[in-house]
């Protein structure tokens, strides 16, 4: 749920964008469970973020929008600082604004401008697998890289009860990432946004079977799993508007702390991971998702605030811990939208690291503009832009998770 209208308004020239509600959609149809409201017909592919933006009249520098706390000032300067030095593929060209651009296609005329490339990107795109492919290409070309499978399960929640600090791009990104190279992913959403749905192209509108399902009705993990397109190995269970009813509903649930967990114990596929996308809040959601994890994965933004919540999450933990879930740990922490410019964007990495020490992996995720265009093409960065500095740093943090994860087993071997 977009809290605030100010993006929608100019980002999107014409209602109707994946997912969200369009109450005056002809093929809305009535809630199946409560009879009230709507649900939302078929996707509507929605324009290119960078088109809408461009032809915006209405969008000025510095305006808010929902679900980040950057400005579209800042999307512009920090495509700025992307440099030819860059790590980026050589299917990337820097224009002459500095610019980093995919090469343009072997179709497109000589001297066509960027934006008609962008459109001819959404009418001719290869198949969804073989983008997959290419990803895997650009971002592993020599093939030398592997992420090795866990010896056993691990199941990570990804939270931070602030919002907008990257948790869904986190989750979403990192499982496309190590899926990608071979291990068997599942991502439960279990945000009432339905962010994760939306940025791993499953259908997630009023009617489809949920987490929901599980959560109140006990219905089995595999009853509402779904595949994701175009990446073997994924898989997510979605999240639907009903499920922003389940935390009261939860309240008056037996067993209402340890819900998920019970479903994720009775699933008989085997998964290697199993992330876990948590809403912005410590509500009786998170808590599931803290009960049911083994480990705890926590976004940071590199912003002021950054660490000030992450107290209460820390003793939140704390006390799932010592009262639920004995084993949980708080095991990586990301550092997400690093502007490289800004001195404060250093201190807060300092302060973080200082604070949860090796904990913090190396890969920091750079604020950048392909990670924010990717979910409305219903992508994740690593198909929707590989060479960018984005899917790059989100490459290596999966590859970081993945090799502490061998470590384990190599000392308990
Ligand atoms: N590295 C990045 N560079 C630029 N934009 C980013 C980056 N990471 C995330 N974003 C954008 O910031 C916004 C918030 O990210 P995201 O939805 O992942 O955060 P969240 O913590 O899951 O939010 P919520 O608390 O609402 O669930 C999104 O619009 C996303 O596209
Ligand atoms: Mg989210």
């Amino acid at each position: 749920m977009h809290e605030s209208g100010s993006y929608d308004s100019y980002r999107l020239s014409q209602p109707g964008p994946n997912g969200w509600p369009v109450p005056s959609d002809p093929q809305a149809v009535p809630h199946p469970r409560t009879g009230t409201g709507f649900a939302v017909g078929p996707t509507i592919p929605i324009p290119a973020v960078s088109q809408a933006m461009d032809q915006s009249p209405a969008l000025s520098p510095g305006e808010p929008h929902s679900g980040g706390s950057y400005s579209a000032g800042d999307i512009a300067s920090a495509e700025e600082t992307v440099s030819a030095g860059d790590r980026v593929s050589a299917e990337y060209t820097a224009s002459a604004d500095g610019r980093m651009s995919p090469a343009p296609r072997p179709h497109a005329p000589a001297g066509t401008p960027e934006k008609e490339v962008v459109v001819s990107r959404e009418t001719e795109d290869p198949p969804l697998a073989q983008e997959a492919k290419r990803a895997v290409e650009i971002l592993n070309p020599s093939g030398e890289i592997t992420m090795p499978r866990p010896v056993r399960r691990r199941i990570i929640c990804v939270a931070n009860q602030k919002g907008g600090v990257g948790k869904t791009t986190t989750a979403v990104n990192i499982a496309v990432a190590l899926a990608l190279h071979g291990n068997r992913v599942l991502v439960i959403d279990l945000d009432p946004q339905g962010n994760a749905s939306t940025g791993l192209n499953v259908p997630h509108h009023a009617g489809v079977p949920d987490v929901y399902d599980c959560l109140i009705e006990g219905a089995p993990l595999v009853d509402v799993t779904q595949p994701v397109d175009g990446i073997p190995n994924l898989s997510c269970i979605p999240a639907t508007i009903d499920l922003a009813g389940a935390e009261i509903e939860l309240v008056s649930v037996v067993a209402r702390e340890s819900r998920l967990a019970r479903a994720i114990q009775a699933c008989p596929v085997e998964y290697d991971y199993i992330f876990v996308d948590c809403p912005p809040s410590l509500g009786l959601l998170t808590v599931n998702a803290l009960v049911a994890a083994q480990e705890v994965l926590i976004p940071i933004q590199c912003e002021y605030y950054a660490l000030e919540g992450v107290q209460a999450l820390t003793s939140n933990i704390a006390l799932v811990r010592s009262h639920l879930n004995p084993t949980l740990d708080i095991s990586t922490v990301l550092l997400t939208m690093y502007d490289r410019r800004t001195r404060l964007a250093d201190l807060v990495e300092q302060d973080v690291r200082n604070h949860f020490g090796d904990k913090v992996l190396n890969a920091v995720i750079p604020r950048n503009v392909r990670v924010s265009e990717a979910p409305s093409y219903s992508q994740s960065v690593m198909t929707y832009d590989p060479g960018s500095r984005g899917a790059m740093s989100y490459f290596e943090a999966a590859q970081e998770i993945a090799e502490r994860g061998a470590r384990v087993r190599e000392a308990g071997a």
